[in-house]
């Protein structure tokens, strides 16, 4: 069993449908997945078809009072299990501060899980408590990025971060920077790849993922878009990023 958390602490960058998306490919090529959504906002949980306010049971349940991780799982129509988030989620990390080892709550949880190839950590925008916990919890980190003038910026900290927590979690580290909701006729965008490549070499995945409507359409069908528009450009750029990303496994 792999554990990848997607993180960058800037929104907007395609966190979510990296996450919804790469679990859905990777399904799709026969590995059972989970994704878990650790953001309140509960996006990649209604990505996946999942009315999140109907859900039993989150995180906070299973980091505040020990509640069994099993319990959480729900299956997604898109053919992976899923662990919701909601705003009952809001506000945990104030909570999650008065606990011992609060950073190592998730890890903790995730210890009885069994029967997963890949799972898939859908992290919010911040380096907080939760995020630290999916740190901690993770094997590897993917962090998507898009190529504009600011991406750069904020990077020290999240590898700042993952470098400080090495001591916490001797096997975290950068698995791989994915291009996302690239416009390839943009010169900046081609300038800020090209920057990227210099600063991330070897990490960079090969799969760049283009701007693509289909991919912002197919959340408000509450699907992934391999299962929306299978062979639109945005589908067959996450089926290329799981091939990636199951090269990099063996
Ligand atoms: N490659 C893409 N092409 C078009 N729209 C995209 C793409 N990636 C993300 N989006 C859209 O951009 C917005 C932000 O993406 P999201 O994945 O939610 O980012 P994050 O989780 O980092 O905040 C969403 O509305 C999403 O549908
Ligand atoms: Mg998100």
């Amino acid at each position: 069993m792999e554990i990848l958390a997607i993180a960058n602490q800037k929104g907007g960058v395609g966190k979510t449908t990296t996450a919804v998306n790469l679990a859905a490919s990777l399904a799709a090529k026969k590995n059972q997945v989970l994704l878990i959504d650790l953001d309140p906002q509960g996006n990649a949980t209604t990505g996946t078809g999942i009315e999140k306010r109907e859900l039993a049971v989150t995180m906070a349940d299973i980091l505040l009072d020990g509640v069994d991780i099993e319990q959480a799982i729900v299956q997604s129509p898109a053919g992976f299990a899923v662990i919701g988030a909601n705003r009952d989620m809001s506000g945990i990390d104030i909570s999650l501060m008065a606990k011992t080892d609060s950073h190592l709550l998730l890890r903790q949880a995730m210890q009885s899980l069994a029967g997963y190839d890949y799972v898939i950590i859908d992290c919010a925008p911040s380096l907080n408590l939760l995020t630290v916990n999916a740190m901690v919890a993770t094997d590897g980190v993917i962090i998507p990025m898009q190529c504009e003038y600011y991406a750069l910026e904020g990077l020290a900290d999240l590898s700042q971060t993952i470098e400080r927590l090495k001591e916490l979690n001797p096997k975290l580290h950068i698995r791989g920077v994915v291009r996302t909701l690239f416009d390839a006729r943009n010169t900046l965008a081609n300038d800020v790849s090209a920057e990227l490549e210099a600063h991330f070499g070897e990490l960079m995945y090969d799969t760049i993922i283009p701007r693509n409507v289909r991919l912002a359409e197919a959340p408000a069908h509450g699907l992934p878009v391999i299962a929306y528009e299978k062979y639109s450009k945005g589908s067959r750029a996450y089926q290329k990023l799981a091939n990636e990303v199951m090269q990099q496994s063996r």
